[in-house]
């Protein structure tokens, strides 16, 4: 089926169409890297000849002699560059000799076309993945790019490896790579290179250290923790990049809280949890009134509920609230505590209630306290909270949401503001330079502490507003033992009839890059629900012509969109659909 036709301005540089013939794919990467390909082609074929003649000569298949490789490098490089015009790539590396090659050459520090080698096989794969994402339900092209990626990852890993024991010169080669790898989202290529036992500790730090420019921070750091228990390399890594000299690496947000008793946990002191009850009973109260409703009827969800000191609390005020955690240790204790009260087991990323566009039963009242929507630690994970409270929150319910207030505007520091600048500090230390978010790394002792992830005020404001909220108020309060802390309560309204498409184009991409979602690495081919549209596809249009949203919505319904694609060069993306 021809896809209507689509009147868009550009974003950014769109060269293609939606529709366009996969053959005549415009190619940014194409220009430079089908130089090397080319010379690689050619470059093998001599291989082969040379070959064939050795094992005439001896009889049998010879190897070739690393000085007769040697002089065939330098013979290739200087092809390189004289074949800037030539056509045609073939698919190297899925027959013998080729892949011989690509072993012998993957793993040789002498040999110098290392770096155009390792970019030329990731951008390959890059574009055996667009090719694939661009025919979507396309079998063939699933298969090629599987087959594809089977054969050269080895090598890519192994090249990797050998870019990173190169002087600083080789590291611009392995970040081209690594941006090819984690917009193609084969982040795994480069992990599995870091956490091989094989590869010495200063190389997994300057991997380490790459990556995590290219693909962020914490997706890079949650990526590894898997492997703390079993590594101690990597374990030992993760310290290095977390600045945490003398902690225990905490290999996930669960060991955290088992090695916690949350319940004990100072700051939720009693007259904290008094006045954030009351504030959510108040706001209970004022909804059920302009509803007409008895207010122990409204539905209340409770987001994150740890071990229910909100939750038991309005409990027991007779309140209908129905608590949503994941943390099994968490869901025992209120169960225990108050036997009576709703608890669910739930990750509230994929929240187990029907959209409340078809749920009658849906909650009119969430409340997400304690400064837990932290636990978002990337952008990306905060958008999907954000999109998930408004599929599941009835038209015109009401969110309460905390977060410390980081008084950017009087400038005085919080306690927050000097976690983040210690967290960023440490990674400028590293070459590392923080994304847009409030990246910080704390607990509640100094031994158990995870990555987490606040907003300023102004990216609160966003994630509201992009997901379909407004926000009816802020209310800025001090917590913490000595009061030494400030939260900014937030009381957000879900929208009835939200449009994405009604936010005026420039704000609109403010906003999106305001609030850290443009960056390498994010899955731009994700749904979103108060969208109706991918994650990418505003970003893809910078007219946010609503018959263009239309048609996007549409061919979502259908299953028949083209896939968002995305290239990246030095951090910069180019989105096309
Ligand atoms: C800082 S505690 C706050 C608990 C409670 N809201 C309070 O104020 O006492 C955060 C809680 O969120 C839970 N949590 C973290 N990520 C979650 C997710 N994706 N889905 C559901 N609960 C989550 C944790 O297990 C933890 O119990």
């Amino acid at each position: 089926m021809a896809p209507p036709p689509v009147e868009k301005k550009s974003l950014r540089k769109i060269e293609t169409t939606v529709g366009q013939n996969l053959e005549t794919l415009i190619d940014p990467y194409e220009h430079d890297k089908q130089r090397v390909g080319t010379a690689l082609v050619t470059w093998h074929q001599q291989y082969a000849e040379l070959k064939q003649a050795e094992a005439k000569q001896n009889g049998s298949e010879g190897i070739v002699q690393s000085a007769r490789l040697e002089s065939l490098d330098r013979e290739v490089s200087m092809m390189s560059s004289l074949l800037d015009d030539a056509l045609g790539i073939s698919i190297i590396g899925d027959t013998q000799p080729e892949t011989e090659l690509l072993q012998r050459l993957s793993t040789d520090d002498t040999f110098d076309g290392i770096g155009n080698l390792t970019a030329f096989l990731g951008y390959r794969l890059w574009r055996e993945k667009n090719i694939f994402l661009f025919a979507r339900n396309n079998k063939d092209s699933q298969d090629r790019y599987s087959t594809f990626r089977e054969i050269v990852s080895p090598f890519i890993q192994e090249s990797l490896v050998t870019l990173a024991t190169l002087p600083e010169e080789g590291h611009t080669t392995l970040r081209e790579t690594l941006e090819q790898l984690v917009t193609s989202q084969e982040k795994n290529i480069a992990l599995e290179a870091i956490i091989d036992e094989s590869t010495p500790p200063a190389v997994k730090l300057t991997l380490t250290v790459e990556l995590m420019k290219t693909s962020g921070v914490v997706t890079t750091i949650e990526s590894l923790l898997p492997h703390v228990e079993s590594n101690p390399d990597v374990a030992q890594l993760v310290k290095t990049i977390q600045g945490s000299t003398g902690n225990e690496v905490m290999a996930s947000l669960s060991s955290v809280y088992n090695a916690i008793e949350f319940q004990e946990y100072a700051v939720n002191n009693e007259d904290l949890t008094k006045r954030e009850a009351q504030l959510i009973a108040f706001h209970v109260e004022a909804y059920a009134k302009k509803h007409n409703r008895d207010p122990h009827e409204v539905r209340i969800a409770d987001i994150g509920a740890g071990t229910g000191r909100l939750a038991i609390a309005l409990h027991h005020d007779g309140f209908d609230v129905t608590a949503f955690e994941y943390e099994q240790k968490h869901i025992q204790y209120m169960s225990e505590t108050a036997p009576e009260m709703a608890v669910e087991e739930a990750d509230w990323h994929h929240m187990p209630i029907e959209s409340a566009t078809v749920n009658s039963q849906s909650p009119e009242i969430f409340y997400c306290l304690g400064r837990t929507i932290l636990h978002n630690n990337t952008p990306e994970k905060m958008a999907r909270f954000f999109d998930e409270m408004h599929r599941i929150l009835s038209d015109g319910g009401i969110g309460i949401i905390d977060i410390p207030n980081l008084r950017e505007d009087d400038g005085s520091p919080e306690q927050y503001d000097q976690n983040i600048t210690e967290f960023a500090n440490h990674l400028a230390s590293l070459g590392v330079r923080m994304e847009k978010s409030q990246n910080i790394f704390d607990g509640p002792d100094d031994d158990h502490r995870f990555n987490r992830m606040t907003l300023t005020n102004e990216q609160f404001k966003t994630y509201a507003r992009l997901f379909g909220f407004t926000v009816e108020q802020t209310q800025v309060e001090q917590v913490g033992e000595d009061s030494q802390f400030e939260n900014a309560y937030y009381t957000i309204k879900k929208q009835p009839n939200f449009e994405i498409a009604d936010i005026p184009t420039n704000e609109l991409l403010s906003m999106l890059y305001g609030s850290g979602l443009y960056h390498p690495g994010v899955d731009y081919n994700q749904h979103v629900d108060a969208w109706g549209v991918p994650l990418g596809t505003p970003f893809v249009y910078a007219q946010m012509l609503p018959g263009v949203i239309e048609d996007i919505r549409e061919q979502e319904i259908a299953g028949t969109t083209s896939a968002i694609r995305v290239e990246v060069h030095n951090g910069s993306l180019t989105f096309r659909m």
